[in-house]
């Protein structure tokens, strides 16, 4: 084995070929079946995250608990087969999401639909599916929301987005910073009791809860604390003001994944665990009814899960500047480097046991300076044209933000971990691509 695998999931491993294997399946054999470049998801590391999750908010905060997977981290049909298997509900954010989860079979009463802003045809579209609730983000939409229920007579389930200004990066309570969103009424400026006195006035809208998000790659439970001092205390005041207390309480998503070893590895059972604890401590000192709790992690659901695949096309050295290694994929198939300037463990997956002292930058195939895929990264001086590099943890927020910038087709998705792999999304091809020009 080589010394300078630093593995930063229990999926990763190498065999005696010197490949890279995710969850025991080489993933060289792999390439050559399917092509490049390639996602790969991991099955069995996706059920274990959904069963961590799901064991643990059942033990803190009891049997009522959700689990809901945001699958805007990632949403192709088998992984709502995948989260129906395992007893978790799914936050959806668009009539695309929705459409896949119903293409899956998944029951509908068990989706939470976000989104700052469902026009009137995605919420009548929603309402045909059974969605089961609604997370209202403004006033337009509670009315729009009362108004297609009232035409279908129903009393649709409905959560207000609110907003607890808090800056999950810094932990600092009020901050504007938060106030200041696109997303929900702010509880701190009056915009939330409004919602609130609205929802309920309204005769075809079933108040039930609040929801709150605060941010994602989110290491450790402190900001969950916080948050949910600010929402119970909230709670009580609403109780005591307007005697409306809500049954269920979505906390949001956002813990933290390893991208890098630099990132830590968050302990899923044990922050949930303390926010449990905290629960129960805020309950009782406000005399409150302890709510259903809900929490909707996408990416520790999905992105360790995932690794993309490339094939090197050229390895150029401009002397005195760097090594520019082009692979044949980019920021159509993963656009959070562009965007985010995020960065990755790129493995050589098929020289796993060569040194890697040549310093060089994965350059995506797009025609745009900016596309590069990950600067700094250790190869083997061998590395040449036909080599195979992997990009690990790409589960999440990669395939569902892939693009097709340049007519380049998106990548399939292999599913591996659980049996014989499997393609779960085919890839794209030309006439994909062209279907829709008239
Ligand atoms: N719930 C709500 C309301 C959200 O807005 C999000 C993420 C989640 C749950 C899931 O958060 P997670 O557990 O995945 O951190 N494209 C960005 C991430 C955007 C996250 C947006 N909201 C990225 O690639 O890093």
């Amino acid at each position: 084995m080589n010394t300078q695998n630093d593995w930063i999931c229990p999926n990763l491993s190498a065999n005696e070929r010197n490949h890279l294997c995710l969850a025991g399946e080489d993933v060289a054999d792999l390439a050559k079946r399917y092509g490049t470049p390639l996602y790969l998801m991991d099955e069995a590391r996706i059920r274990n995250r959904a069963q961590t999750y799901r064991t643990a908010a059942e033990q803190a905060f009891g049997s009522d608990s959700r689990i809901l997977y945001a699958s805007k981290a990632a949403s192709f049909k088998r992984l709502y087969e995948i989260m129906r298997d395992e007893g978790i509900g799914v936050d959806v954010v668009s009539c695309g999401e929705i459409a896949t989860a119903c293409l899956a079979g998944y029951p509908m009463g068990n989706a939470f639909f976000h989104s700052n802003n469902k026009t009137d045809a995605d919420i009548a579209y929603a309402m045909d599916r059974g969605v089961g609730f609604f997370v209202a983000d403004n006033a337009e939409e509670l009315y729009a929301i009362d108004s297609e229920a009232e035409q279908r007579q129903i009393k649709q389930k409905v959560l207000l987005r609110l907003t607890p200004g808090i800056d999950p990066h810094t932990y600092e309570a009020v901050s504007t910073g938060k106030v200041d969103s696109k997303f929900g009424f702010a509880t701190q400026t009056g915009q939330a009791d409004a919602a609130i006195m609205l929802a309920l006035s309204l005769p075809h809208v079933q108040l039930v809860g609040y929801h709150c998000h605060i941010g994602s790659q989110v290491f450790d439970a402190t900001v969950y604390l916080q948050t949910l001092e600010v929402m119970l205390r909230y709670t009580a005041t609403v109780k005591k003001k307007l005697g409306f207390e809500p049954k269920l309480l979505d906390i949001g998503g956002g813990f933290g994944v390893r991208y890098t070893s630099n990132d830590p590895e968050v302990d899923i059972a044990a922050n949930i665990a303390a926010i449990g604890r905290r629960l129960d401590q805020l309950c009782s000192e406000l005399k409150l009814t302890k709510p259903e709790i809900c929490m909707e992690p996408g990416r520790s659901m999905v992105a360790d899960a995932g690794m993309t695949i490339y094939t090197v096309g050229s390895v150029k050295d401009i002397p005195g500047y760097r090594t520019y290694v082009s692979v044949d994929g980019g920021m159509t198939d993963n656009a959070r480097v562009a965007l985010y300037g995020a960065s990755y463990t790129v493995l050589p997956a098929d020289k796993m046991n060569e040194d890697r002292t040549l310093t060089v930058t994965v350059a995506g195939r797009c025609c745009e300076s900016g596309d590069i895929l990950q600067r700094n990264v250790l190869l083997p001086q061998s590395v040449r044209r036909g080599d195979l590099l992997a990009m690990l943890t790409t589960g999440a927020y990669h395939y569902s933000m892939a693009s097709n910038y340049n007519r380049i087709p998106r990548p399939p998705i292999v599913m591996v971990g659980c049996g014989a792999p499997y393609l779960a999304v085919r890839r794209e091809t030309y006439d994909d691509l062209t279907a829709l020009d008239q």
